[in-house]
């Protein structure tokens, strides 16, 4: 493998560049709530936090890895002459950021030829680090990750999140509906990264969310399946922006069945 595909060497750049972004946003907290812009709904918004996170990372892989691909939620992007692409979300749960809510993170995933090849999640404000190398497992600050989950569907705790469009979410508050009472719980934590890293940790059994940008779910996607969850879409194929489903192994079906029950 030549050095520029090390997967290693891409998993500690992502560590690096994400632990510096997640400094960033924790430094600037307080100043959270001033230069809000809206995106593509009243409720999408953007701060200048969101925009020096992104600069900051990009910045460091231009001088870097100046070959590389970009695509970042905030608007960078950079076509690939080496066959690596970084996606990138500088800031993921930035409601929760606005509000002060301690639950948002900096996601920053690797593809390699087209294939997400390692995941790298940081909560700044729990010191947490949660990376994977596709086919090495997954870790969170080093100590390796795997799903369990309970025996049923029944009994398991499912995390999910909403779109920004309000046609979209009166859609998904009726799929609640279906799913809420069949299950243990739901829990709506707002940063897609982070419910994926929780799945992997077992702080939830399951998840599912739909109409995502690839920069959302890339880098959790790989934590979870590396810590041995199923993720893909409702008709057993790889993740999308279209949905997103991860669970146990042996809930999955069963999840994938639900969702399509509640025409999610
Ligand atoms: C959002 C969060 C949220 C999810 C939304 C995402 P943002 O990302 O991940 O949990 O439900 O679909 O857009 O806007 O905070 O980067
Ligand atoms: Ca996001
Ligand atoms: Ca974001």
């Amino acid at each position: 493998m030549p050095p520029d595909h090390d997967l290693h060497a891409l998993r500690a750049l992502a560590v690096e560049l994400a632990i510096g972004a997640g400094a960033i946003l924790v430094d600037r907290l307080d100043r959270a709530r001033t230069a809000v812009d809206t995106k593509s709904s009243s409720t999408d918004m953007v701060t200048e936090v969101d925009r020096a996170s992104e600069a900051f990372i990009t910045g460091a892989l231009a001088e870097r890895r100046p070959g590389d691909g970009i695509l970042g939620e905030e608007g960078s992007r950079r076509d690939s002459e080496t066959g690596v692409r970084w996606v990138i979300d500088p800031l993921d749960g930035t409601t929760n950021y606005l509000y002060g809510y301690p639950a948002f993170s900096v996601s920053i995933a690797v593809e390699v030829h087209g294939e997400v090849a390692v995941g790298v999640v940081r909560d700044p404000l729990h010191d947490e680090t949660f990376s994977a190398v596709r086919g090495e497992g997954a870790h969170c600050n080093g100590i390796p990750l795997r799903v369990a989950g309970p025996p049923t569907l029944a009994t398991a705790l499912v995390a999910t999140g909403f779109a920004y469009q309000p046609e979209t979410r009166a859609r998904q508050a009726a799929v609640l509906t279906h799913v809420l009472p069949r299950v243990r719980d739901i829990r709506r934590a707002g940063s897609a990264a982070l419910d994926l890293c929780a799945v992997a940790m077992g702080r939830v059994d399951c998840y599912y969310e739909r109409g995502m940008g690839p920069w959302d779910f890339a880098a959790g996607a790989v934590v979870a399946s590396e810590a041995g969850a199923w993720v893909g879409n409702l008709d057993g194929g790889p993740p999308s922006s279209d949905i997103v489903v991860a669970a146990p192994p042996h809930l999955a079906a069963a999840l994938r069945e639900l969702l399509k029950a509640a025409e999610a």
